[in-house]
């Protein structure tokens, strides 16, 4: 089964085609981060105009990479949220159309189990796993007992990681966006700035906002007292405690729930000093992180999560499907 799949919830325009879930034909991805970059951030409204200005280019060189025509093409899947409304609506009217043109089934993809499907392509999910989603608008646990099947056990109480990681970065002037800019730091200081132990009420749920703001005010309270800062220390400080809550709570979990596998899954699966992280302190489970280029929003784990989708409720979407801003994993 050949899957053509689409991603454009974000600053990422990506088409991607593998074969029966497995082998990736190709994964064109069309970054805009060096046109946000000036504004500190996405900004909707230019974000998709980029995407319209792009899209039909990807879809070309996806094709052509694969050395596949529209005709070999079985089934298209495409993000249907959660996202940028605009941004996600590229997308989905592109896939319609090309699945309309053509006579192609077409299937909706949540976007987080796009990310939790990257780990599907370069290792095999054992279930039951726990699955640790970090990204920027994302922070949750979720149990997976076999293909397709997602149960959030806890989630952030306010921001999310990634979300974290930016405002510090952002506070700090070094950037958009801060992940890998902080990431890059903290691997050249020490933890030698006091950090809060975050606690939340519930067993899997997180919360970054403490931290957060802890951070912000300490910047603040040195930049007005004109003392220095370190920011290689501050950076792996930051780091240190953002990434130590992320251990804790998927260890609980894989605990708990006995799982055969921890996943990381999103952005922030990225970050070097988690990467290492989970391999320390989960050596008695099997561990997947995505491959780098897999990490951030690609269409490739898009059409990863297409055809397990696919393969399991053998369901299609109708030519009226919608996109959403927000949306629950289970839709
Ligand atoms: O999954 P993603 O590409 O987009 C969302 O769906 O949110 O994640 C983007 C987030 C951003 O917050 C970015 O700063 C963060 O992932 N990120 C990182 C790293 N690389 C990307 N955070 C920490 N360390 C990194 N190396
Ligand atoms: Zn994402």
């Amino acid at each position: 089964m050949i899957v053509l799949a689409v991603e454009s919830s974000c600053d990422e325009t990506s088409v991607s085609i593998n074969k029966d879930g497995k082998v990736i034909l190709s994964n064109i991805v069309l970054s805009q981060i060096d046109t946000h970059a000036s504004f500190g951030g996405v900004v909707p409204e230019i974000a998709s105009r980029e995407h319209v200005k792009g899209i039909s280019v990807v879809f070309e060189q996806a094709l052509n990479q694969a050395g596949i025509t529209a005709q070999d093409v079985d089934l298209v899947a495409v993000t249907k949220g959660p996202g940028l409304i605009g941004s996600l609506l590229v997308g989905i009217n592109a896939a319609k159309a090309f699945a309309f043109a053509h006579n192609i089934p077409i299937v909706g993809v949540h976007h987080i189990a796009g990310h939790i499907y990257a780990n599907q392509i370069e290792s095999e999910m054992k279930f039951p796993l726990i699955a640790l989603v970090v990204s920027g608008g994302h922070t949750e646990l979720i149990l997976m007992k076999e293909h397709y099947d997602f149960e959030k056990l806890g989630e952030t109480q306010d921001d999310a990681v990634g979300e974290a990681y930016d405002k510090v970065a952002r506070v700090l002037g070094l950037g958009y966006p801060g992940g890998p800019i902080i990431d890059k730091l903290a691997a050249e200081g020490e933890a030698t700035y006091p950090m809060p132990h975050i606690k939340t009420e519930q067993l899997y749920d997180f919360s970054y906002s403490g931290l957060k703001s802890h951070v912000i005010n300490m910047i603040n309270r040195l930049r007005m007292k004109k003392e220095p800062i370190n920011e290689k220390n501050l950076a792996t400080s930051f780091q240190h405690a953002a990434v130590r809550h992320l251990i804790e709570k998927s260890r609980q979990a894989v605990d708990d729930y006995q799982a055969k596998m921890l996943i990381v899954a999103g952005g922030v699966a990225a970050n070097k000093h988690l990467r290492s992280e989970v391999e320390t302190h989960f050596k008695d489970v099997e561990v997947s992180v995505p491959p780098f280029k897999y990490c951030t929003d690609n269409a490739a784990m898009m059409g990863i999560a297409g055809y397990y989708y696919y393969q399991r409720f053998k369901k299609i979407d109708a030519m009226d499907m919608n996109g959403y801003s927000r949306l629950n994993l289970s839709e």
